[in-house]
């Protein structure tokens, strides 16, 4: 979770805890010390600091999420490699070009799709001119907090529809199951977007799905990296106060309303001036504010000058806990729901 919402610190607990803990790369450049270097070497060298701090805490592998639209994919992807993550996970776009960024580095490679048709165009592309499939895909459904990959329509009803991405999921299984690992194994498929407790992970594994990806629930700990004006804005939030904007690169964006959210959304200009150049779709002179700085300055505490992405779920949140306690309580919640169905 990006901006630095997933860092070192929170990545490093989650896998501690027995889970996958994953960094975001986006904005890392942000927080280097060295101002005097330009931004993408600052975050090459940001993110590899990140990771390896993680690695240093954490005995268990760590992951890295990477947003195919970040101008700077290719050198984020060759920090990662460097440092030598366990798996790479890329969405926001297709990552058709990952394996060529990889070689033979051995991290696992774990697309984001919201479609079956997507998961089929990367195994199709990726088998022919790599002759290698992913090692497994996210499937992020609409409920899910950043940048959604639907149509904003899409993004705003399916704060009502929750067996969306049970569809997502089950045409994606079938994807997965036309192809297969060196022909023995089905590629696993990990289920995103609304997962709130154990029992949700367990009507997901029943499905066939092999794990779950979760963001939300993650920013309500002690360990997550942001300040603790974000996560409060998610204990204090309402059903209500969760609202989907469109970010300026034109993808729906799911927030928590506060003045921010209502100075962007009745147009108002909040002047910038472009530091990164980060997403490639977004054009800085025709965008009405910076979403990168809006999502700096609410990692940093602002909330006056950001705002908090979150997932449909945010609003059930009422209290921050460690995420050993979050994992255990999934964990066990989610082997009794599992146990009930076999009896
Ligand atoms: C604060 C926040 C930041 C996020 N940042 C990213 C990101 O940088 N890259 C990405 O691919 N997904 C991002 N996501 C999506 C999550 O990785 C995850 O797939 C999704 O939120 C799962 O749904 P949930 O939050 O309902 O559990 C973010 C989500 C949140 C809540």
């Amino acid at each position: 979770m990006g901006v630095r919402i997933s860092a070192s610190r929170l990545a490093a607990a989650v896998s501690s805890a027995g889970c996958l803990g994953v960094v975001a790369s986006v904005g890392t450049g942000e927080e280097w010390p060295d101002r005097s270097i330009d931004y993408v070497t600052r975050s090459y060298l940001s993110l590899k600091d990140m990771i390896q701090k993680a690695k240093d805490v954490s005995s268990r592998p760590i992951a890295v999420n990477i947003m195919c639209a970040l101008n700077n994919y290719e050198s984020l992807v060759k920090a990662s490699v460097a440092v030598g993550v366990a798996a790479i996970i890329s969405g926001a776009g297709l990552p058709l070009s990952l394996p060529g960024l990889v070689g033979d580095s051995g991290a696992k490679l774990i697309p984001i799709v919201s479609s079956g048709r997507a998961a089929d165009l990367i195994c199709r592309t990726w088998s022919r001119r790599y002759q290698r499939l992913p090692d497994a895909f996210v499937v992020e459904g609409s409920l899910a907090g950043g940048h959604l990959g639907f149509k904003m329509e899409e993004a705003q009803s399916a704060q009502c529809e929750s067996d969306n991405l049970e569809y997502l999921v089950k045409d994606v299984l079938d994807v997965a199951g036309r192809y297969s690992n060196g022909g023995t194994e089905n590629i696993p498929v990990i289920a995103a977007g609304g997962i709130f407790d154990g029992k949700d992970i367990a009507r997901f594994l029943r499905l066939g799905a092999s794990g779950v990806q979760m963001g939300t629930r993650f920013v309500c700990t002690d360990e997550c990296d942001a300040a603790n004006e974000f996560k409060e804005a998610y204990v204090n939030c309402s059903k209500e106060d969760i609202v989907v904007i469109k970010s300026p690169i034109g993808l729906p964006l799911r927030v928590v309303r506060n003045d921010f959210v209502d100075r962007i959304s009745s147009g108002e200009r909040i002047d910038f001036k472009c530091q990164y150049r980060c997403l490639s779709p977004c054009n800085p002179k025709e965008t009405k504010y910076c979403v990168a700085d809006a999502m700096v300055n609410a990692y940093r505490g602002n909330m006056d000058m950001g705002f908090a992405t979150c997932g449909t779920n945010a609003s059930r949140i009422n209290k921050i806990v460690p995420v050993k306690t979050l994992v255990d309580e999934l964990v066990r919640d989610a082997a009794l729901e599992l146990e009930k169905g076999m009896c």
